[in-house]
């Protein structure tokens, strides 16, 4: 089973509850999703490979570790996975960017997709796939479906702002092979598939569509 990495750094817990604030502005709410979103990918990127190499300071020439973030691959589940890019980017500038869209049919309830476009060598990157919300987990599992079945990337992380426990029990029952990184854990979905106590739509206060 995929281990759940609670980041429960006080920096990142103070955010997160400043953001949770009803009355957050959508300028106040994105900021601090961009500072939250760094501070997350510090944690995430923690066990990266590292390479040596050989470099010259102003004294003599020596070794020392990089990494390459372009082997990085963060991929967004749209629309409120965008809100995580631009403060990821910040710690691994190299990464490449994908992205995945998917809507709910009416019918089945089931999650279609209808966008799909990722970097090339993908079976050379370790992905990153980021929604701010894991709720009922079906939109998550079936973005790290469609990322196994159509670009086979060498790994997989999930990260979120706020996971419910059913989110965490879906993803985990569908790909026990992918971690969850998150923020806090909160107690329950309501009847619309709301993450209560939340913080909203995640997408609607980063893009202030409502
Ligand atoms: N998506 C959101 O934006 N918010 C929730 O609480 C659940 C899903």
């Amino acid at each position: 089973m995929s281990t759940v990495h609670l980041i429960d750094h006080p920096l990142v817990q103070h955010k997160l509850t400043l953001m949770r604030r009803k009355e957050a502005s959508t300028n106040s709410f994105r900021r601090m999703l961009g500072e939250l979103s760094t501070l997350m990918a510090y944690e995430l990127t923690r066990d990266m490979p590292l390479q040596e190499i050989e470099i010259e300071t102003p004294l003599e020439t020596t070794t020392g570790k990089v990494i390459d973030g372009k082997k990085l691959v963060l991929v967004s589940i749209l629309r409120a996975g965008n809100g995580f890019l631009d403060g990821m980017l910040n710690v691994v500038p190299g990464s490449r960017i994908g992205h995945i869209g998917l809507f709910r049919d009416p019918q089945t309830l089931q999650p279609v997709e209808y966008y799909y476009k990722m970097p090339d060598k993908m079976c050379e990157r370790d992905a990153i796939v980021v929604d701010p919300m894991l709720a009922t987990g079906n939109s998550a599992a079936a973005a790290v479906s469609h990322l196994k079945n159509r670009s086979q990337p060498k790994s997989i992380k999930f990260m979120c702002l706020l996971a419910a426990p059913e989110g965490i029990a879906t993803l985990q029952a569908a790909h026990p092979d992918v971690d969850i990184y998150t923020a806090a854990i909160d107690r329950q979905l309501d009847d619309h598939g709301y993450i209560l106590p939340g913080l909203g739509d995640a997408g609607d206060r980063i893009f202030g569509t409502k």
